[in-house]
């Protein structure tokens, strides 16, 4: 396997393996570890403040002298209707109650007490930290942004599901596309389509690579040597993985929820829209049958926001009927090993196997 490639090169890694950015699971040790297995870390800045951003970033720089990328989410963030304060405190009012029905006493955030960060606040911070990859979901950044970033030599890589996203994102003079396909742990980065592109990783990863030039890495159930391989025949340069870190020594999930990983049952890993508004692919759980049962869905960002809350307040119990486990479709085990050991296992096995 020559692993050395024009992904490589923009990265400055050793492999063009991308250690997937998964807010609420990646650590600042997750990246740090990737990156010492001469993999791409990715530090997920989610909607964290700019404070909170300055720090993990800080903190990460600490652990490591290499280079990271932070991804960040693009999305648009609708209007605050009255309609939509209106269903707002109708879901509030479901949760709370369902809640209190398995023994959880919360009380929600009122819509006024909620902020929502945008990607745009957080863009300062990036360049005064003289980050230089940026990687993104969940949209396309706007053109003054692109531009901003490029400028201040920032590699950018965005996230597709759909080959119209592609096209869009290579369009708008993004370097690097990471083609996520439907088998991918945690949420869609669709952007058009009314956000639901459905399709299969082997299906559109061919497909893209057919309909744009610049390079690819997939994302979606890659775990072994077998299925990297598979997609380096359909066109990707470089393979992000997510769920295969789960588990990791340097997970941020608890010990309760890895358990429930090592446990899962495939019938029980679905997509839903019930815990952010967006699609996401995760075990389902009471929390999430009910509320689909009664259609209480806010667009995100707004049921992220609302049910944060109940998520944390379930980890801190060890609840697993209202946390969101995110998971993907290539049960993988979910080792506990370190970040680093994983990363440099799937490395040796991957050069073993592959014989081009
Ligand atoms: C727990 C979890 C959180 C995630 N959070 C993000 C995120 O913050 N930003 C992002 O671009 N992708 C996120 N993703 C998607 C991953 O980047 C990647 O597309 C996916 O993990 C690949 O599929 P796999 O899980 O089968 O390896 C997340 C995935 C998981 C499992």
């Amino acid at each position: 396997m020559n692993w050395k490639n024009d992904i490589t090169e923009k990265l400055n890694s050793d492999y063009s393996i991308i250690q997937a950015p998964m807010f609420g699971v990646t650590t600042p040790e997750m990246v740090a570890a990737a990156t010492k297995a001469g993999c791409l870390g990715s530090l997920p800045l989610g909607d964290l403040p700019v404070e909170k951003c300055r720090d993990v970033i800080r903190t990460t720089k600490q652990l490591s002298p290499k280079l990271f990328a932070v991804n960040l989410f693009a999305n648009d963030i609708p209007v605050l209707t009255e309609t939509l304060k209106a269903k707002y405190g109708a879901v509030k009012q479901f949760i709370e109650n369902l809640a209190a029905e398995h023994g959880l006493t919360i009380v929600l955030p009122r819509i006024d007490e909620i902020s929502v960060t945008s990607y745009h606040e957080q863009l300062d911070i990036i360049l005064q930290e003289g980050i230089k990859v940026v990687s993104f979901t969940f949209g396309n950044l706007d053109q003054q942004s692109i531009q901003m970033l490029k400028d201040n030599g920032i590699t950018l890589i965005g996230t597709c599901t759909s080959v119209e996203e592609a096209k869009t994102l290579e369009a708008s003079g993004i370097d690097i596309l990471c083609v996520q396909g439907l088998e991918a742990g945690g949420h869609r980065g669709s952007f058009t389509l009314d956000n639901v592109a459905m399709i299969g990783g082997m299906s559109l990863l061919s497909q893209v690579f057919d309909a744009v030039k610049v390079p690819l890495v997939y994302a979606g159930g890659i775990y072994n040597s077998r299925t990297l391989l598979a997609t380096e025949a359909l066109g990707a340069k470089g393979f992000q993985v997510g769920s295969l870190l789960l588990g990791s020594a340097e997970s941020a999930l608890k010990e309760f929820e890895k358990e429930r990983l090592r446990n899962v049952k495939e019938s029980e890993i679905v997509l839903t829209k019930s815990f952010s508004g967006r699609y996401a692919r995760g075990i389902k759980n009471a929390f999430i049958e009910a509320v689909e049962q009664n259609d209480v869905i806010l667009p995100y960002p707004y049921q992220n926001k609302l049910t944060n809350e109940v998520r944390k307040v379930a980890k801190a119990n060890g609840n697993t009927d209202f946390v969101s486990i995110w998971l993907g479709q290539s049960n993988n085990g979910y080792s506990g090993d370190s970040t680093f050991e994983i990363l440099k296992k799937l490395i040796a096995q991957t050069e073993q196997a592959d014989h081009s």
